[in-house]
């Protein structure tokens, strides 16, 4: 009887490496290929660009493979339980690093009806990981960037994202990655905050920057990054005025603009006293969402919407009626903020907020209440999570404190253990490569 081959793979960018994997597979028997979710691979790794459906057809059309099966997780068992595969095939990258675990319980488990684990040679030179790296180096497009973000919801269903302001921050972003238990981490996506980008050109946060001057911040941003934007639309301003801007996002690629429920002259929310906040009615603020949404292209954008009640002091009665107002009017997310020291309301929102009959992601600004986890977040129902204004407000102090030396000693030598070498700066930003 033909024997049952069992391969998992995430297959975003096909390379060499796969093929010698299926033809090894195909001398064994009958190939049926573990398609990777997004899900699955969002637990170790960047999303792919492809999608599950995508990454589907291709894997489906090459030669020897039999059957494409849903891989929900990178645990392998529920899978190998119900295909009872006399072989599993794997490269041999596998045998450390994140993935060892993964290996253990797949040899155990084949054991349970006499199956085996083929381990190959993985083909050096070439690998996923690799393609991506370059893949990022070439850039986005505005089409690709802009699914980005409601892909990783659907995928992660926890979104980590940080500020950025210029081109600088936005490298940051893009590029700031740690090694952690459960593979690389690193930010999802970057939000463009108008405190941040307003402090950053000298200005105060009142909506005085316009936004020819924002979308210029968003240029040098989009320039250098790949991963998906979130836009602090401030207020919104018109209506009639907020259906131009939604489309000049859009097409630009950002992937949502986030409206707060202010009106009248803005302030930054984090001023401590509720004084001169006007709020905007929730007829008038349903309005603006409504428009937005109607003008819309793709059904990738989102229009977030921001509730400020319990920064204006109006209470969570107020935020949950106006939360549902504006998911009834369209809003594709809710932003709940507060100032205070410490998550309660947002906490009380969150729980009050599950026995909605329809829900939104939800996002938390956590500038003020920073001793709390993104784990406590997420476990009261908060998708995103976005540190709003750390990288400015950690500058900012440096290069004071820089400033400062010099005048004080006359030259630049104290100042020197705070700065980075000039050797490094010089080789931060790498020139394009063009062979
Ligand atoms: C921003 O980052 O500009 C925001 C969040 O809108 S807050 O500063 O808290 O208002
Ligand atoms: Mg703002």
């Amino acid at each position: 009887m033909n024997k049952k081959v069992y391969v998992a793979m995430s297959t975003d960018l096909v390379h060499p490496g796969h093929m010698n994997i299926i033809n090894e597979a195909r001398k064994r028997g009958t190939v049926i290929v573990g398609l990777l979710t997004d899900e699955a691979i969002a637990g170790y790794k960047r999303i792919p660009f492809l999608s599950y459906e995508q990454r589907r057809i291709i894997v489906e059309n090459i030669k020897g493979v039999y059957d494409v099966v849903p891989q929900k997780t990178l645990d392998y068992t529920e899978n190998l339980e119900a295909l009872r595969p006399d072989y599993v095939v794997h490269g041999d990258d596998w045998k450390s690093g994140v993935q060892s675990q993964t290996r253990e319980d797949v040899i155990a488990v084949l054991k349970r009806w006499g199956g085996e684990l083929i381990e190959i040679p993985y083909t050096s030179g070439i690998s996923s990981t690799m393609l991506h790296e370059h893949l990022r180096s070439i850039g986005t497009t505005p089409q690709m960037r802009i699914r980005q973000l409601r892909r990783i919801i659907d995928a992660k269903k926890f979104v980590r994202v940080m500020e950025a302001h210029n081109g600088l921050t936005g490298l940051i972003v893009e590029r700031t990655t740690i090694e952690s238990e459960g593979g690389p981490k690193e930010f999802d996506a970057i939000w463009l905050s108008s405190l941040s980008d307003s402090t950053a050109k000298g200005k105060p946060d009142i909506e005085c920057i316009d936004l020819t001057s924002r979308v210029s911040s968003l240029n040098e941003i989009l320039e250098v990054s790949t991963k998906p934007i979130i836009f602090d639309g401030g207020t919104g301003g018109l209506a009639e005025h907020f259906v131009y801007a939604t489309r000049t996002l859009e097409r630009l690629g950002v992937s949502a603009i986030i409206i707060e429920d202010k009106t009248g002259l803005k302030r930054n929310s984090l001023h401590m006293d509720p004084v001169h906040q006007h709020r905007e009615t929730t007829e008038n603020f349903c309005h603006k969402i409504t428009m937005g949404k109607k003008c819309q292209i793709t059904e990738d954008f989102m229009i977030i919407a921001r509730i400020e009640s319990f920064i204006c002091g109006a209470g969570i009665e107020d935020a949950l009626n106006r939360a549902q107002a504006y998911i009834d009017a369209g809003a594709d997310g809710i932003m709940i903020h507060s100032n205070k020291p410490e998550p309660d309301e947002i906490i009380a929102f969150c729980t009050r907020y599950q026995s909605f009959p329809k829900k939104v992601p939800l996002v938390a600004v956590p500038s003020t209440y920073t001793r709390t986890y993104e784990k406590d977040l997420r476990a009261c129902g908060i998708t995103i999570v976005m540190y709003a204004n750390q990288l400015i407000r950690s500058a900012y102090p440096a290069m004071v404190r820089t400033a400062e030396s010099i005048l004080e000693h006359e030259r630049a030598e104290e100042s020197e253990p705070g700065c980075m070498p000039i050797e490094e700066i010089l080789h931060l930003i790498p020139g394009m490569r063009y062979d």
